[in-house]
């Protein structure tokens, strides 16, 4: 009888604190020294349904479309309490317009969060994720995340939808472009990095932004390569290959998820419970919240696993989706739902803590203009610093693919010509997903070059991108035939990768490629710069072409960073993230397949081959190529003499020599292959690499350790765990050059 009267007046001591507090400002009511648990409690008392499905519902505004818009009005939304948060909203100005409606105008005053994709950058704009990915330099990819935090933060932002970290395997994918390339290992190590640069020491300082990783779960495996298409593969496929780098990102701390578009195992993503409730909340502890794609979960209907928009939002909330993008279903329906006993008030309870939980961690309610500090804004927007760490990263990108008869760094003396689209090109060097960055702030390889070529040089187009047109050859060859070295700028434009941009072709668009080969036939030297969001396959460019960078786009320093390569001023260090096929009948292709019952032999007939195609790639994962050279000892392994949870079960030396003239960075990557398991194992997997500067002469003795959980797996009754006997160790500059050691565990 106590207890009932206790509990009836809990409500009504709630509506009491909400008479009391209710004429104030958010900053009164929500003391920072209350704990946010509590201050969440409070708020969630007062809130109406209305107000609850609000927090749950995010906008876009009208300032860019990243999907088809469906919903108008955004700012009576807001000012009704409809709508809690915002994406594609930026600049302080308009920032602090839209949360003056919020905190203003509406009656809780509770703030807004604001969201955009920054994925490369904000304003300066960084090389595209995959090529970030090539620097294989984890503090750099980290500090670019950081430098793109730090200028979105104060441009208004407070949340961004990175890292993506979906396993890449098939370049037709246009969205390789936005991730890491096809390797779990590497993919997870730069997922962390990427959530570390975001939300930098701690959220709620003013230059951090929280991450979201996504698409959870599996978005990069689309059947075909086709964008949106079906993902079905084992769980055990899943669980070793996909899923790592958003485990990683998640127990990095990334504050929020983003479901995915595809389907998996039959099921989309954003009406998963196996994924959100059983993967990422059960086993990894994830606390966060949980946001769907754009209108992810309305296309739960054309999905055709629920019959309407009513039943998919019910889907959403039941498998663990807390906040609707640009979908409207939750505002339009979740009501109905909860009514009907669909949903439950506790479910729908705890998806508005956890939005809130995070707007009270970044200190919204003390100022909920904590990001909108113009001076700021002004000061840190391509602050030089900025640039300067676009620069570092961009060189650090370039992958040199292949260098005949030493033809790079180029000499003083010698005279250059500038050929293609991309030579003086400015609108494509941010690529896709390109921010608030600006093709004007973008130092073309024209420019580029011009500030470190001595002489004269000549720029011709020769042609364009997709124009069949070929009258600008003539003039390209006769300028060819001129000077003593032709650079060749080609490749795709911006919006030819990213999201909706899946090709069935992976040759160069357009007559690009007759192009090159037609240069190649004067006899002159021909370097081709490729700047591209995924793999190509050329292979009648990397046999004719007499150097090949990979430049990928790099963004806001496109020339400078190029001009550093090509005259030697910074020594290529970039290894390639994914598999560079010779044709597109080979992919997917990736470095880690499995070895198969009848594995290659190009004289047996009946082995898992083409009849019309070598296995190989054109150039394999891991692949760059330097100024100079490194020569590898055998690898050495130790075993610990004792073994206690969570130690080393190896280690594993080698020395490096820089056997070359010049000062230069190597990628040391460690491979490992069991034996014998009980399913089968891929030929090689990377398990560790190191990168390092050595001078001319200089070696290096070099350590990995790899732990129990390196050489785990999910074995034949799916526990996660390793499997005793042998194992080939394997140690070199990239997937396929590699000294082996065998050991027995
Ligand atoms: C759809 C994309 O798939 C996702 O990556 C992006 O964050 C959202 N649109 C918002 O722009």
């Amino acid at each position: 009888m106590q207890t009932m009267i206790q509990l009836r007046l809990i409500p009504i001591l709630f509506i009491l604190l909400g008479i009391l507090f209710s004429n104030q400002s958010a900053a009164q009511i929500y003391r920072p020294s209350a704990g946010i648990e509590t201050r969440v409690n409070v708020l969630l008392a007062k809130m109406t349904l209305d107000e609850k499905i609000g927090q749950l519902s995010l906008y876009t505004t009208d300032w860019g479309s990243t999907g088809p818009t469906i919903r108008e009005g955004y700012k009576n939304d807001i000012r009704s309490g409809a709508c809690g948060n915002l994406f594609n909203a930026h600049t302080t100005g308009f920032v602090r317009e839209l949360q003056k409606i919020a905190v203003e105008e509406t009656r809780l005053k509770i703030p807004l969060l604001f969201g955009f994709d920054v994925i490369h950058g904000y304003k300066t704009i960084f090389p595209i994720p995959l090529g970030e990915a090539a620097s294989w330099d984890l503090e750099l990819i980290e500090k670019s995340a950081r430098v793109a935090a730090a200028e979105a933060s104060a441009a208004g932002l407070n949340w961004t939808y990175a890292p993506m970290v979906d396993i890449g395997r098939d370049p037709r994918w246009g969205r390789v472009m936005e991730g890491a390339g096809e390797d779990t290992y590497l993919g997870s190590r730069i997922a962390e990095a990427r959530v570390r640069g975001t939300q930098g020491k701690k959220l709620g300082d003013s230059d951090a932004l929280l991450a979201c990783v996504k698409h959870f779960a599996g978005y990069g495996a689309p059947i075909a390569g086709r964008d949106y298409n079906t993902v079905d593969m084992s769980e055990r496929y899943f669980r070793d290959y996909y899923l790592p780098p958003y485990e990683a990102a998640v127990k990095a701390g990334a504050a929020t998820v983003m479901t995915s578009f595809n389907d998996y195992d039959g099921v989309p993503a954003t009406g998963n419970k196996f994924l959100l409730d059983n993967i990422l909340r059960k086993e990894w502890g994830f606390q966060g919240f949980v946001v769907t794609d754009y209108t992810s979960i309305n296309e739960m209907v054309n999905h055709g696993v629920v019959a309407d928009d009513k039943e998919a939002g019910e889907l959403a909330l039941n498998a663990g989706v807390d906040m609707d993008m640009q979908g409207a279903v939750y505002q339009r329906f979740l009501k109905e739902s909860l009514k009907e006993g669909k949903v439950t008030q506790k479910q729908i309870d705890e998806a508005v803590r956890r939005v809130l939980r995070l707007k009270f961690e970044l200190g919204l309610f003390e100022d909920p203009y904590k990001f909108c500090n113009a001076e700021r804004e002004k000061n840190t927007l391509l602050a030089p610093a900025n640039r300067t760490a676009a620069r570092e990263v961009a060189r650090a990108s370039i992958v040199l693919l292949k260098n005949d008869h030493q033809l790079l760094p180029l000499k003083t003396g010698q005279k250059i010509v500038l050929i293609g689209p991309l030579g003086d090109n400015k609108s494509e060097l941010t690529g896709n997903w390109n921010g608030a960055g600006n093709a004007n702030d973008c130092v073309s390889l024209r420019e580029g070059l011009a500030k470190v070529v001595p002489t004269d040089f000549m720029y011709i187009a020769g042609c364009d991108f997709e124009n069949p047109d070929k009258s600008g050859f003539a003039a390209a060859m006769r300028a060819a035939e001129k000077y003593d070295v032709v650079i060749v700028a080609v490749g795709e434009k911006a919006m030819m990768s990213g999201e909706a941009a899946a090709r069935a072709e992976l040759g160069l668009p357009g007559v690009q490629e007759e192009l090159v080969l037609e240069l190649c036939k004067t006899g002159k030297p021909v370097i081709v710069v490729l700047m591209n969001g995924r793999p190509l396959a050329i292979p009648q460019i990397a046999e004719k072409a007499t150097a090949i960078l990979e430049a990928w786009w790099l963004g806001t320093e496109t020339g400078n960073a190029i001009a550093d390569v090509l005259y030697g001023t910074y020594n290529p260090s970039g290894k390639l993230p994914m598999t560079f096929p010779r044709s597109v009948g080979q992919v997917p292709i990736f470095y880690n397949e499995k070895n198969t019952g009848r594995p290659y032999d190009p004289n047996s007939k009946w082995t898992s081959k083409y009849i019309d195609q070598q296995n190989s790639p054109q150039w394999p994962f891991g692949f760059g190529l330097s100024y100079t050279s490194f020569s590898y000892g055998e690898p050495k392994v130790e075993l610990p003499s004792s073994k206690s949870a969570g130690s080393a079960v190896m280690t594993v030396t080698v020395s490096l020599t820089n056997s070359g003239k010049l000062p230069g960075e190597e990628v040391v990557q460690l491979y490992v292959r069991d034996l014998v398991g009980s399913v089968t194992r891929p030929v090689k997997e990377l398990k560790g690499f190191q990168k390092i500067m050595l001078q001319p002469g200089e070696t290096k003795e070099l350590k990995f350790t790899l732990t129990e959980k390196d050489l785990s797996f999910y074995r034949r009754d799916m526990t996660f765990g390793t499997e005793p006997g042998d194992y080939e160790i394997m140690v070199g500059g990239n997937s396929v050059d590699l000294k082996k050691v065998k050991v027995k565990l």
